[in-house]
C-alpha cells in the first residue's frame, strides 16, 4: 500500500464528511482516492449512508463514489443501491442503476450469488420502462454490463434481447425515442443477440440483384446490405454513393428482406448522381450506402383510417409505412398520383399492404382524374373516417394534401426527404421551419406535422440547387 493511500485512510472520516456537503463535480473528485482505500472504507460511506439515508443528494455522492470501488467489500452496499433504484427521486434511481451497472463492471462476475444476481437483473430490467430518460439509459447499461460479465442466465438474455429490440422499435413499435437509451442498447443487443450462423449476413457489398424499369426514368433496385436491411425501420432513409467519385444522395427505402439481406429502393434518374445509380446494373457494386438514417415514422392504432398518399415516385416510400400501420390492426388505403397511367408505380405492391389503394391520374388515364387531393376528397365524401394521413412526394402535392387536411383537423404528415443533401445534420441545406422552429429534415425528420411546415420557405429553398444542377448534368454523358 502506497504512503498517499496510507494517508488518505488515515484521513478517511474527514473525506467522508466532505463529500456529504459535496456538489456533484467534487463528489467525483473526492470519490476516486477514497474508492483506492478499498475495504477500509467501505464501512465509514455505510455509516454515512445510515446516518444520511433521508438525504437523497448526500446518498447521490455516496453512490457515486462506491461506484469507484474494486474491492468485493463494496458489496455491502448492492443491497441498499438496489432500494434506491426504486426511489421516487430520478436522479437518485439513475445514479443507483449507473452505480449498479459500474460495481458489476468493477468486479469479478463470481463475486454475485444467485439471489444478488436475480435481484440485480429485475431491478434493471423494470426500472427499462422508467419514465424518466436518464433512468432508463443505466438501466439499459446495467443490463448491458450484465450481459458483458456473462451473469445472465440463457432466460433473462433472452428477455433483455426481446427489450433491447422493443427500444429499438423492432418488433412491436413500442420504441424509446431517448437517443442516450437507444445508443446504449444498440452497444450492447449483439451480446443477447441469439446467435445465427449466417456471417454473411454482416458482409456489405451494395451488389445490385434487380434493378427494374418501373416507367421512364424511374427504376426499382434491389441492393445487398445486410447490416442496413437489419437495422431500417419505415420511415427511415439512407444515402448513396455509386462510384468513389460521385455525391452522395439521400434516398427512401421502399421495402427491405432483413432475412436476405436486402434492401429496395426506387431511383429517378433526374440529376447527374441519381444518373449514375439509373445507369448501373444487376452485378454492379455501388462504392457505398449509409444508414438507416433518420427517424421512424409515426405508426399507431388509430380509431379511423390511415392513408399514405404517394405522388410520383414517393409511392414507394409510403410502403414500408403503409405496412407497419396494417400491422397494427389500422384500416389503411393508399393514394397513389401520377401525370398519366404509364408514369404509375409500384400500385401493386401497396395494394399488398393496403385495404383498398385508389389511382389519380392528371389526364384521367387511369382512375379518378385530377390530383390525389380529389381522391381523398372522394374518400371522406363517401363516410370513410380518416385519422391520419401520410403524404410522400412533391412539394407541391404535399401542401395542398396539408391545406385540406388542417381545416379538417386530420393529423397529417409529409416526407421531406426531397430537400436533403448530405443526410446527415452537417450542411444545414434541410433546414426547414416547423412550428417556427428550425428542424433539419435530415436529422429531426424526415416526417414531420404538414399542418406546422413552413411550404413557401419549403418552395424556395427546393430551387437553391438547381443551377448547380443544371451544370453537372450538363458536364457528364451517361
Ligand atoms: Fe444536410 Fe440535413 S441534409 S443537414
Amino acid at each position: 500500500m502506497s504512503d498517499r493511500i496510507k494517508d488518505i485512510i488515515k484521513n478517511i472520516h474527514n473525506l467522508v464528511s466532505e463529500l456529504l456537503g459535496a456538489d456533484p463535480e467534487s463528489a467525483a473528485h473526492l470519490g476516486r482516492p477514497i474508492a483506492r482505500c478499498g475495504a477500509e472504507a467501505v464501512e465509514p460511506l455505510m455509516d454515512a449512508w445510515e446516518e444520511n439515508r433521508s438525504d437523497d443528494r448526500v446518498i447521490i455522492n455516496l453512490i457515486q463514489t462506491l461506484a469507484y470501488f474494486r474491492d468485493p467489500e463494496v458489496l455491502k452496499a448492492m443491497p441498499e443501491i438496489i432500494v434506491a433504484a426504486k426511489s421516487l427521486n430520478p436522479q437518485l434511481r439513475s445514479m443507483a442503476l449507473y452505480g449498479l451497472g459500474r460495481l458489476v463492471d468493477n468486479l469479478g462476475s463470481d463475486m454475485f450469488g444467485d439471489s444478488m444476481r436475480l435481484k440485480m437483473f429485475d431491478t434493471a430490467f423494470e426500472t427499462l420502462k422508467d419514465n424518466a430518460a436518464p433512468v432508463r439509459r443505466h438501466s439499459a447499461r446495467a443490463l448491458g454490463k450484465m450481459l458483458k460479465k456473462g451473469i445472465l442466465t440463457g432466460e433473462q438474455k433472452d428477455k433483455v434481447y426481446k427489450a433491447f429490440n422493443a427500444i429499438l422499435g423492432n418488433d412491436a413499435h413500442e420504441w424509446d425515442n431517448a437517443y442516450t437509451v437507444r445508443h446504449e442498447v444498440e452497444q450492447f443487443i449483439p451480446l443477447c443477440r441469439p446467435a445465427t450462423g449466417t456471417g454473411d449476413r454482416y458482409r456489405q457489398s451494395f451488389r445490385i440483384v434487380e434493378k427494374r424499369e418501373l416507367c421512364p426514368n424511374t427504376y426499382y433496385f434491389a441492393i445487398k446490405a445486410p447490416m442496413i436491411a437489419r437495422k431500417i425501420l419505415a420511415g427511415q432513409f439512407v444515402i448513396v454513393r455509386p462510384n468513389e467519385h460521385s455525391e452522395r444522395i439521400p434516398l427512401s427505402i421502399c421495402g427491405w428482406d432483413s432475412e436476405k439481406g436486402i434492401i429496395n429502393i426506387i431511383v429517378m434518374a433526374v440529376g447527374r448522381t441519381s444518373g449514375e445509380i439509373t445507369s448501373m446494373n444487376v452485378g454492379d457494386r455501388l462504392a457505398g450506402i449509409v444508414g438507416p438514417l433518420g427517424q421512424r415514422s409515426h405508426v399507431k392504432k388509430h380509431g379511423g383510417a390511415c392513408v399514405v398518399i404517394g405522388g410520383g415516385y414517393g409511392t414507394g416510400a409510403v410502403i414500408p409505412t403503409a405496412r407497419d400501420f396494417k400491422e397494427l390492426g389500422n384500416r389503411v388505403v393508399g393514394i397513389v398520383g401520377a401525370r398519366t397511367k404509364s408514369l404509375l408505380i409500384m400500385v401493386d405492391e401497396l395494394k399488398e399492404v393496403c385495404d383498398e389503394v385508389m389511382v389519380t391520374t392528371n389526364d384521367g388515364s387511369d382512375g379518378i382524374k385530377g390530383f390525389v387531393t380529389h381522391a381523398l376528397e372522394a374518400l371522406m365524401k363517401r363516410g370513410e373516417k380518416v385519422s391520419h394521413v401520410l403524404a410522400v412526394g412533391p412539394v407541391p402535392m404535399m401542401t395542398a394534401v396539408s391545406d385540406m387536411t388542417k381545416p379538417l383537423g386530420i393529423e397529417t404528415y409529409v416526407s421531406l426527404n426531397a430537400i436533403m443533401v448530405d443526410g446527415t445534420g452537417m450542411c444545414g441545406a434541410c433546414r426547414v421551419s416547423v412550428d417556427g422552429e428550425t428542424k433539419f429534415a435530415c436529422f429531426h425528420g424526415p416526417d414531420f406535422d404538414g399542418h406546422k411546415v413552413d411550404f413557401d420557405e419549403l418552395m424556395k429553398r427546393q430551387k437553391m440547387f438547381v443551377s448547380k444542377e443544371q451544370e453537372a448534368l450538363a458536364a457528364v454523358d451517361f
